[in-house]
């Protein structure tokens, strides 16, 4: 009998420090929750991560933190690969390919890039600007179905279509192309400072982002000065950024509609609403930073999993990338 084979999701995210609400939420949850229908593979992007200047000792330990924490989110290796970008050279050999196929205009016309040359204009270099190749590089490889993402990769993703389209175009069919998974809610989780902007670990302001190892009482405190506005209703309207921001953290993790939350909070204060955000983060995170405690302190079962998990990445990466080099013309 035939089996019917599970669609594949790659997804990835940059090991540069400590992860946010907006990260979790955007991605991390959905990587965890994929894991039963799709067979996944996952990685942290290291190469990404050096188009911002690293130190060598911080991007190690951020590297092995950033492990630890999605394992102890529940990434599960009896059923997902996951593994480290830098481990499996094809990324770096398929990225240069793909560069080749992407044009000057396609790549300026990225959001992020435009964004990180205005907060890094000492370091314009040319990662930063090639760095949706790479990206590409790494969905196409696995010969991803989705991508689970937050609402800001979305440019990228579509780039990531539009080479493999092209591709597919000018030789045979070659890459699957791929379709991004973006969450109702949580894809773009704001500041919690200025909820204008997306909440990022970048935010000099450490009052705009919590991260996922902020201990229960500093979440409580960020949460208690998040700006909300002079209304004090809760409501989901346009205008009322910081509640509607509030309101999506809530509902991402309670599952509860708008309208629910509406009803609960009916006739009451910002001060209580607030206090409920913050306690249902606290008790989401809870478990993640009590089983990251335990994982961080074995070193050696960390190093075990990431170097099983390369090779079975690379087995996949490799073969993608054979079949591309081969019709592109080099002798094999
Ligand atoms: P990165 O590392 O910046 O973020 C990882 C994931 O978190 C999401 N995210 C958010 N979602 C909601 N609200 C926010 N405030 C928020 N901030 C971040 C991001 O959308 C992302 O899904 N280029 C990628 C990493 C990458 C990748 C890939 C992703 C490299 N190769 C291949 C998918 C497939 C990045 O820098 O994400």
């Amino acid at each position: 009998m035939e089996t019917t084979q599970k669609k594949r999701i790659l997804s990835m995210i940059q090991p540069t420090g400590t992860f946010t609400l907006g990260n979790y939420l955007g991605a991390l949850k959905n990587f965890v929750r994929l894991q039963d229908d799709y067979e996944c593979v996952y990685a942290l992007a290291d190469l990404h991560a050096i188009t911002v200047r690293q130190e060598p000792a911080q991007l190690r330990k951020n590297t092995l933190e950033a492990y630890a924490l999605l394992l102890a989110m529940g990434i599960d290796l009896e059923k997902s690969i996951f593994f480290i970008q830098s481990q499996v050279p094809e990324h770096s050999q398929l990225a240069w390919l793909l560069n080749c196929y992407t044009q000057f205009g396609e790549l300026s016309r990225m959001t992020q890039f435009k964004d990180k040359s205005q907060k890094h204009a000492d370091n314009i270099n040319a990662g930063l600007f090639t760095y949706p190749c790479l990206m590409a590089a790494d969905i196409l490889l696995y010969q991803a179905d989705y991508v689970p993402i937050g609402a800001d990769q979305k440019q990228h993703l579509e780039l990531a279509r539009d080479v493999a389209e092209r591709f597919n175009g000018i030789y045979s069919p070659t890459f699957t192309v791929p379709a991004p998974i973006i969450p109702k809610h949580g894809a773009r989780v704001m500041s919690l400072q200025d909820p204008t902007k997306k909440m990022s670990k970048s935010d000099e302001n450490v009052n705009g982002f919590i991260a996922v190892l902020d201990s229960p009482d500093v979440i409580m405190r960020k949460m208690k000065r998040a700006v909300t506005d002079s209304e004090s209703q809760v409501r989901f309207a346009e205008g009322k950024d910081g509640v509607n921001n509030l309101m999506g953290i809530y509902s991402c993790i309670t599952e509860k509609s708008m309208e629910e939350i509406e009803a609960e909070f009916a006739g009451k204060g910002y001060g209580d609403f607030k206090t409920a955000v913050g306690e249902a983060v606290v008790e989401e995170l809870r478990p993640i930073q009590e089983k990251f405690q335990q994982l961080i302190a074995d070193k050696a079962y960390l190093e075990q999993c990431y170097r099983e998990n390369a090779p079975k990445a690379q087995a996949i990466a490799s073969r993608t990338l054979s079949k591309v080099m081969k019709k592109i013309g080099y002798l094999r």
